[in-house]
């Protein structure tokens, strides 16, 4: 079995805080460091959230503070789903011995890249605002890494609008950046995220254990399974969780090759993920791998045997 040095760039969130404890519980994944950026909450929130989940999983992952901005549009949040906290409003503390960091974002994980040249696998979980302004800064990071495998974007359709996903929508400059630098990304879109739901009887099995890891998934996507009722949903999909259990068990999932451009110009389809999958006209690269679909009973299976073990 591989394992992989793995750096997590995020923007906490219920799905993104199951997504970085099936991380820490994967053998696959050595996980060395957690940005955080603003999406689903402020920065402030989401830097905070990564505390409270060092303070869960008794851990010490190092946490960096990035950008409290898109790189030119307005802050957008998703209190709707993810509460005015990022965590469901949830009861959990940020541990007393918490260490904060001056690096920032993107200087921290220039350096993991250097230390591991061609190697590291970033993982990016929210707006991708971090990555882009890190490429922007240092060139030369696009080629020190191995892959990235991002949370955005769909081939077909959109949740924040009809044509665009949150992640994308919330920064597309910073998006077509990243998608247009050479690295090679691998995508797990609405496509494929959708499908990857997490119900009642699952949170309830896993509270059930009578761990702080159970009771704590059962408790923070409560304000999520609401909102996601409203749509015809049999559970809460975990959309961050495919990126990390993708670089685990690719076996799971299935994808293709495809060129993949961001519009940022147009308003109604701003932030859409423009691929070549279903098109006669071919894009000139094939940038992205486009996962499209998972066996969601043994993916949902091995992300709670990570929440079980923690
Ligand atoms: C994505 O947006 C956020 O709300 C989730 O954390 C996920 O990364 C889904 O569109
Ligand atoms: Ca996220």
């Amino acid at each position: 079995m591989n394992t992989y040095p793995v750096w997590i760039d995020c923007d906490i969130g219920v799905d993104d805080a199951i997504a970085i404890m099936a991380a820490h519980a994967l053998p696959q994944i050595d996980l060395l460091g957690i940005s955080t950026t603003c999406g689903n909450a402020s920065q402030e929130n989401t830097y905070r959230n990564a505390h409270r989940l060092n303070g869960l999983l008794g851990t010490d992952y190092p946490v960096y503070r990035g950008a409290v901005s898109p790189l030119c549009r307005e802050l957008l949040t998703a209190s709707h789903f993810h509460g005015n906290d990022g965590l469901g409003d949830v009861d959990l503390p940020v541990p007393p011995d918490a260490v904060y960091r001056v690096e920032t974002a993107w200087d921290a994980l220039y350096d993991a890249a250097v230390k591991h040249p061609h190697e590291l696998r970033l993982i990016a979980l929210g707006p991708l605002t971090n990555i882009a302004t890190a490429f922007s800064k240092y060139p030369d990071l696009p080629g020190l890494l191995h892959s990235m495998l991002i949370m955005g974007g769909a081939a077909v359709g959109g949740n924040i609008t009809p044509a665009a996903e949150f992640n994308i929508y919330c920064d597309p400059e910073a998006a077509e950046l990243v998608f247009d630098s050479g690295v090679h990304i691998i995508m797990c879109g609405l496509d494929v995220t959708l499908k990857a739901l997490l119900r009642p009887a699952d949170w309830d099995e896993l509270a059930a254990t009578g761990t702080k890891a159970g009771k704590f998934v059962r408790d923070c996507v409560q304000c999520a399974w609401q909102f996601s009722q409203k749509f015809g949903l049999s559970g809460v999909a975990m959309h961050d969780s495919c990126p990390v259990l993708y670089l685990a068990h690719p076996e799971l999932f299935r994808a293709e090759e495809a060129g993949v451009k961001i519009e940022t110009r147009s308003t109604l389809t701003l932030g859409k993920t423009v691929t070549d999958l279903y098109s006669d006209k071919q894009f000139d690269e094939k940038n992205a791998t486009v996962v499209l679909d998972v066996d969601r009973d043994r993916f949902i299976e091995i992300l709670k045997n990570c929440i079980k073990s923690i």
